[in-house]
């Protein structure tokens, strides 16, 4: 069993040929461009050349009609990406069953088929150039009735803060991102560090690169104290670019979780790291559509 697993951002697009285990068969990997739709009809086009792949699943930023799975908009970071009847399109183009759902609740789908099986629930935040949730509870992904279940991102963090690009001001996502680690590391060493050197730098322990983190995990603190509050999922697990800062950074994150966790019942070591690294967007997309087809 073979399917085909999408996963839609802001500067890439990531494709691959996962089996039912969740094994990648091939991978690639292409900078986003301006005709989409075009553009992922082609990477469909090439990867079915491999043959006998049964399903498509394609996870995109935005909020995904659960039923048409059509995307509804997905401006914050994919602009012109609003309105756009996916599933349909897909499905008339290659005649295969495709399932079309949110990049972080196909990442929290695939981190839960494959390692957290033995659990009955989690919560997946994804921490890149945004901040996506999902959700899986009693073994079963919620996506909630307009597809909005998940979408912490854009909860206000600090009212009357700064711009978001949903509309609204003080988003969460304007204060917990990668984007804003670089952002303070930048306006304090007065030079921008890339991917690299920013994890290197975390790593050799650079002062200012540790303030960008302690701060962003003081407020990823009190968001994941309200998912615990909230929804009391046995884990939340972090994925997304941040989680490559690796484990003095979930040290950051659990004492700052400590203060809140001590008036609950959860304890800081039910945050975790995520298990699928990069690939997780289109594994558990493939995954979550052969599920959805019932052919795992
Ligand atoms: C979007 C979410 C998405 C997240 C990660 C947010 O800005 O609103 O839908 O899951 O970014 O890509
Ligand atoms: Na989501
Ligand atoms: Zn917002």
């Amino acid at each position: 069993m073979k399917a085909l697993g999408i996963d839609i951002g802001g500067t890439t697009i990531k494709a691959g040929i996962i089996d039912e285990t969740g094994n990648l068969l091939l991978r690639k990997i292409v900078p986003t461009n301006r005709s989409l739709m075009e553009q992922l009809k082609e990477i469909i086009r090439t990867l079915m050349k491999n043959g006998n792949i049964s399903c498509i699943g394609i996870g995109s930023a935005g909020r995904i009609d659960p039923q048409t799975g059509h995307v509804r908009f997905a401006t914050t970071n994919l602009s012109n990406w609003s309105d756009v009847p996916l599933k349909t399109v897909i499905e008339d183009s290659f005649h295969l069953p495709t399932v079309v759902i949110n990049d972080a609740n196909a990442a929290a789908f695939g981190e839960w088929f494959l390692h957290y099986r033995d659990t009955s629930s989690l919560v997946l935040l994804t921490i890149g150039t945004g901040l996506g949730g999902g959700i899986v509870i009693n073994g079963r992904l919620v996506e909630g009735e307009r597809g909005e279940a998940g979408e912490i991102g854009h909860v206000i963090l600090h009212s009357d803060g700064k711009q978001c690009n949903c509309g609204k001001k003080g988003c969460a996502e304007q204060y917990i991102s990668m984007r804003i680690i670089h952002e303070k590391v930048a306006s304090s060493k007065g030079k921008s560090l890339d991917r690299f050197e920013l994890i290197k730098a975390f790593n050799e322990k650079d002062p200012e690169v540790i303030k960008a983190v302690e701060e962003v995990c003081s407020d990823l603190a009190q968001v994941v104290d309200w998912i615990f509050n909230f929804i009391d999922p046995e884990n939340v697990i972090v994925g997304g670019g941040i989680a490559e800062l690796g484990e003095d950074f979930l040290k950051i994150l659990r004492s700052k979780l400590a203060p809140y966790a001590k008036h609950s019942l959860y304890e800081p070591s039910n945050i975790k790291l995520a298990k699928t690294g990069n690939d997780a967007g289109i594994i558990g997309a493939a995954l979550y559509s052969m599920y959805k087809n019932a052919k795992i």
